[in-house]
């Protein structure tokens, strides 16, 4: 049976690839589309709006303003993430903001207050929090069995170069950093998901390609504030693509990969507990999607916050700091929980 419609109006910035999963997840959702697209490619727009009659914008301002929206969805290029959700803060607008939340912690804070300060929701998108096979790793290292989590690594490889994704990606301005800020985002994440605390202490190398402005390799050595270490390796010429995440714990360590699954390893043996999903983000998306509408109407809902989302840029930063630097990074004490 479909559910009942909700009266909740969700705009939606940025009508490229996860714009376009939004969009999906929306009309899937009792919610049943967005209520209007806004890209500055009218085109790209007005093929998202089109299926469900929604008005197409090119400045969201002036969606902001026209549109009665409740919400809306940020998946603009990173550099555009703050200025966009401080803009929906002032027009009152509950918001769910792509990751990286933004390009500078700073700017992740002028976003937390403004939203505190409009009384609206601020919610990022860390879409690993709804993919099943990190939920049951997560809920399996919380539950104690294994003992603590002492080690996480996490190596993945992507296709990072130019022709393999959008321009902005490479566009320093608009995307902030590389492979880290965009990719290693998701790194970070579970890490301080598995290790159940906030990144304090970061050793980074990243390496690029000549002519290139952002990175597209990358190492890093990470510190939790509460003794987990956990290591990130990012490289670009991925394809086949590979993405694994081992979590040591006192007696047995899970392992997580895109393409084989969850498994638990323990004295010599691999026992399988999940199979590989490589449909796992149109659920999650729409999770997702219901965990920012519940929280936004005051009904619950889960949600990764504006503060949870800064300390994932700021481990990002850090990396790129530590680089720079040639020496470890210090990450100040942020008020985030691991959600
Ligand atoms: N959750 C995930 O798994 C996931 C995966 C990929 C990307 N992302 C994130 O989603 C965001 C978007 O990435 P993408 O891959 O969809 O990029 P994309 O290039 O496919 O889409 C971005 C869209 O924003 C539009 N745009 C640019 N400037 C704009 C402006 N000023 N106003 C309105 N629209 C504007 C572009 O025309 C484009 O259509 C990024 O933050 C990215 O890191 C998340």
């Amino acid at each position: 049976m479909t559910p009942p419609a909700v009266p909740f109006r969700v705009g939606v910035v940025g009508a490229g690839t996860v714009g376009t999963e939004h969009v999906r997840a929306l009309a899937d959702s009792p919610v049943r589309g967005p209520a209007a697209v806004c890209d500055i490619d009218r085109a790209a727009a007005a093929r998202l709006a089109a299926p469900f009659d929604a008005p197409v914008y090119t400045d969201h301002r002036e969606m902001f303003a026209r549109s009665r929206l409740d919400a809306v969805i940020v998946t603009s290029p990173h550099a555009w993430h703050a200025p966009m959700v401080l803009d929906a803060a002032r027009a009152g607008l509950h918001v769910l903001v792509e990751k990286p939340m933004a390009t500078t912690a700073e700017d992740c804070t002028r976003m937390i207050e403004a939203c505190r300060r409009a009384g609206t929701l601020l919610a990022v998108a860390h879409i690993i929090h709804f993919d099943p096979m990190v939920r049951e790793a997560r809920r399996l290292i919380r539950s104690g069995e294994y003992g603590a989590p002492l080690l996480v690594t996490h190596q993945r490889s992507s296709h990072y170069a130019p022709g393999s994704r959008p321009g902005w990606f490479f566009d320093r301005a608009l995307a902030g950093g590389g492979i880290v800020l965009n990719v290693g985002t998701h790194g970070l994440d579970r890490v301080q998901l598995f290790g159940g605390a906030l990144v304090r202490r970061v050793s980074g190398v990243v390496r690029g390609r000549p002519g290139m402005e952002v990175e597209t390799d990358a190492l890093a050595l990470l510190e939790l504030s509460n003794g987990v270490c956990a290591n990130l390796t990012l490289t670009s010429r991925g394809a086949p693509y590979l993405d694994e995440t081992e979590v040591v714990m006192e007696t047995a360590t899970l392992r997580l990969s895109r393409t084989n699954g969850l498994a638990l390893l323990r004295d010599g043996e691999s026992v399988g507990l999940l199979p590989s999903d490589r449909d796992h983000p149109r659920p999650a998306f729409r999770a997702q999607l219901d965990g920012f509408v519940a929280a936004a109407r005051g009904r619950g809902g889960r949600y990764a916050d504006g503060t949870y989302g800064r300390s994932v840029v700021s481990a990002a930063l850090a990396v790129y700091d530590s680089a720079r630097l040639g020496d470890p990074v210090e990450i100040p004490g942020e008020d985030a929980v691991v959600p």
